[in-house]
């Protein structure tokens, strides 16, 4: 089936506002409508380095070799450099927290229409890079007018979602690479109505995947450049091959007639939020790969998993048959995406990796912390309503210096789920949100084993199937229904794990008899029809590898001036950003918690932003907006490198519901209307890394 006019490649329809967070448009290609549709965890269960390597600095850590010739993470949990003590908890990080030198006056919310970038008095913005930026030689300058499959190819991607920035080593802080992921596209505004469809399908899937591109700068301090040309820079196509590593490699659950051998696995999708390692690579979640294919929709791993029998959105199974896996011998191509994958920014001509040791689910991303003992610990969510929390732990130790050793470490593992107990009566969960009387949402929780020393812990499922179906593996092992977990991300200086769980417009929904037909408010996940999101926090039972630990809601998020219930560590709610959907999380170097949200324009009205969350201290609690995006764009890939006073975030969708031909947003060149865009620009609206500074 591969002649490209088997089906009429169709716009998606420009819908009103759906009943969940997001644009109708924003639903449908980003996440094949995963919040209007039927709930996938139809299960009846639950109704009813510890501190990063200690005194080692994060130049060794990184293992890049003799010192001097390091790379070193810019970004604020690796700059530190003594980073985090054990005990961690370190005297050098407890004297860090709250004297960050990024001093800013939090903006107010800007109404969610407001196309422009908004920061803080003495503080501008400046594209790294967008959309369509020539990354090689003999990449063309972006063109709107005149966009090829070739050329995109050999462009920046799409819709950049998780972004790091680590220093190029031996380069004295003027050069570093930058990594972003491209999570989807939208094609309603990437291209004239009047693009051939075929023409749409290739450019489109050339603007998914990764990119990696050097950055320079003159001095420090100065903002970043990005170098076209360089030798770092490369572009992870669909083309691109992964190997599989773990217990699912070589399976028969992931062979194809393409890939007999299941080991080697063409492209990457739906990546959305990351972390980098303490080793330098990179890891990237992918998330909804389930709206890339067309399948069969019938058996229970499809329904879990969200597959289902209609034409895609974007229609590639029109041009290659292993997007249908109805088609022989690509029954499991599907089974091939929703990994965890890492890739190596310093090698161009590395082999990526698609970790299985992590399961197989919509991962968010995933974050990684070194434990006393050594052992790698990644927590990673599942972003669907209802699903769950992970947790991986390495067979193997960390070895400082050792890089090529600690790429291998994410192969090979245990994997748990988690489940959160309240501790407060059920009676006093109203699901409105109101604090309990013992003054916290909080309680205890166990990390259930799925995977324990490379054998299932699921009665009745092989390793191999846990690890493939992890959704129907923890299902039968009875974890908690969580809302949307999004990013999740250990400190690294107090150990403590931050859960973004962004909303469930689905909890505690009830049929006409006032019966409820889904889960209702539990203490961990509090509100019913959760429209805004909360934050949880989670301590860990000493090591970081504990299968026990402690929890308790950071924040309950809404605007308090409109009446909502929220709740902030008990800081007051009338000196706080109002802030809704959290979503990705970052630290900056003295131990600030920083969120990004999407779909707060859906919640609290507002424009989604970057906040920064004070978490010790008189002022736990304290939310303060530093940045909010141009309409319909979402704040992703938070980088804090609050040394140099610089932030970078990525912005997502911009103006994601207009159409080519007339467009919501111009972010960011803003060429004026009727003036010719300069060679590169584009009036039209160009997800881009952007760095925010003083000046
Ligand atoms: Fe791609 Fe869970 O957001
Ligand atoms: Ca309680
Ligand atoms: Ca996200
Ligand atoms: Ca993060």
């Amino acid at each position: 089936m591969s002649e490209t006019t088997a089906r009429k490649f169709t716009l998606l329809p420009m819908l009103g506002h759906t009943k969940g967070k997001r644009s109708a448009v924003t639903c449908a290609l980003k996440c094949d409508n995963a919040c209007s549709g039927d709930v996938c965890n139809t299960s009846s269960n639950s109704y009813f380095r510890d501190i990063a390597s200690a005194t080692m600095s994060r130049r060794a850590a990184l293992g890049f070799g003799a010192a001097g010739a390091l790379a070193v993470v810019l970004g604020s949990a690796v700059t530190s450099p003594e980073s985090a003590s054990a005990a961690g908890l370190s005297k050098a990080a407890k004297e860090g927290f709250g004297k960050s030198k990024l001093q800013f006056t939090a903006i107010p919310s800007i109404d969610a229409s407001v196309d422009a970038v908004t920061v803080p008095e003495g503080f501008t913005w400046k594209p790294v890079i967008r959309w369509g930026d020539p990354i090689f030689n003999d990449a063309p300058e972006f063109d709107l007018n005149n966009q090829t499959a070739a050329a995109q190819e050999k462009q920046f991607g799409y819709n950049n979602d998780y972004t790091d920035i680590l220093e190029v080593p031996g380069s004295k802080g003027r050069r570093a690479v930058l990594f972003a992921n491209h999570e989807y596209t939208n094609e309603n505004i990437m291209f004239p109505a009047a693009m051939p469809a075929e023409q749409k399908r290739a450019v489109g899937a050339a603007a998914h995947g990764l990119s990696v591109v050097e950055l320079e700068r003159k001095n420090k301090n100065d903002p970043w450049t990005y170098v076209k040309g360089a030798k770092l820079n490369r572009r992870y196509l669909n083309s691109t091959v992964y190997e599989l590593t773990g217990p699912a490699a070589g399976s028969s659950l992931v062979k194809t007639a393409e890939d007999t051998a299941g080991r080697y696995i063409k492209g990457t999708l739906g990546n959305c939020a990351g972390g980098t390692t303490p080793w330098g690579t990179i890891l990237s979640g992918e998330e909804n790969f389930n709206g890339y294919f067309r399948s069969p929709g019938t058996s229970a791993y499809d329904k879990r998993y969200g597959l289902t029998d209609k034409a895609t959105a974007r229609g590639w199974e029109n041009d290659e048959d292993r997007w249908d896996t109805r088609n022989a011998g690509y029954e499991n191509e599907a089974n091939r995406f929703g990994w965890i994958v890492e890739v190596d920014p310093f090698d161009p001509t590395s082999t990526p990796k698609k970790h299985s040791s992590l399961g197989r689910f919509k991962h968010e991303g995933a974050n990684v912390i070194i434990a006393k003992s050594g052992k790698v610990v990644a927590y990673s969510g599942d972003d669907e309503r209802f699903d769950y929390l992970y947790k991986f732990v390495s067979k193997d130790y960390y070895k400082e210096g050792d890089r090529k050793h600690n790429m291998t470490l994410l192969s090979a593992g245990n994997l748990y789920v988690a489940k959160f107990t309240g501790n407060s009566p059920a009676a006093e969960i109203t699901g409105t949100g109101n604090v309990p009387s013992d003054g916290a949402f909080d309680g205890v929780g166990q990390w259930l084993p799925l995977v324990v020393d490379g054998k299932s812990a699921v009665p009745g499922m092989s390793v191999e199937e846990v690890l493939v179906y992890t959704r129907v593996a923890a299902d039968k092992v009875g974890p908690t229904k969580m809302d949307r977990c999004e990013d999740v991300e250990p400190s690294l200086h107090t150990g403590k794990v931050y859960v973004a769980c962004t909303n469930n417009s689905d909890r505690g929904k009830k049929d006409a008899l006032g019966k409820y037909t889904t889960e209702p408010a539990t203490e961990v996940n509090p509100r019913n029809q959760n429209r805004d999101g909360h934050v949880v926090e989670i301590t860990e039972t000493g090591d970081q590898t504990s299968t026990t630990f402690t929890w308790n809601l950071l924040l309950v998020c809404g605007d308090p001036a409109q009446g909502d219930v929220t709740y902030f560590s008990g800081f007051p709610v009338d000196k706080v950003s109002p802030i809704s959907c959290p979503d990705n999380l970052a630290f900056d170097s003295v131990g600030n918690l920083w969120i990004s949200t999407d779909g707060a324009p859906s919640g609290i009205g507002k424009a989604d932003g970057l906040f920064k969350v004070t978490l010790e201290g008189a002022e736990r609690g304290k939310v303060e907006q530093f940045l909010a995006v141009p309409n319909e764009g979402e704040t992703c890939g938070p980088i804090i490198h609050d040394e140099e006073r610089t932030v970078f975030v990525s912005v997502q969708h911009p103006g994601e519901e207009g159409s080519f031909e007339k467009q919501h947003s111009y972010f960011p060149d803003y060429v004026p209307a009727g003036a010719t865009p300069a060679r590169g620009q584009a009036r039209a609206p160009r997800p881009s890394v952007i760095q925010v500074f003083r000046g």
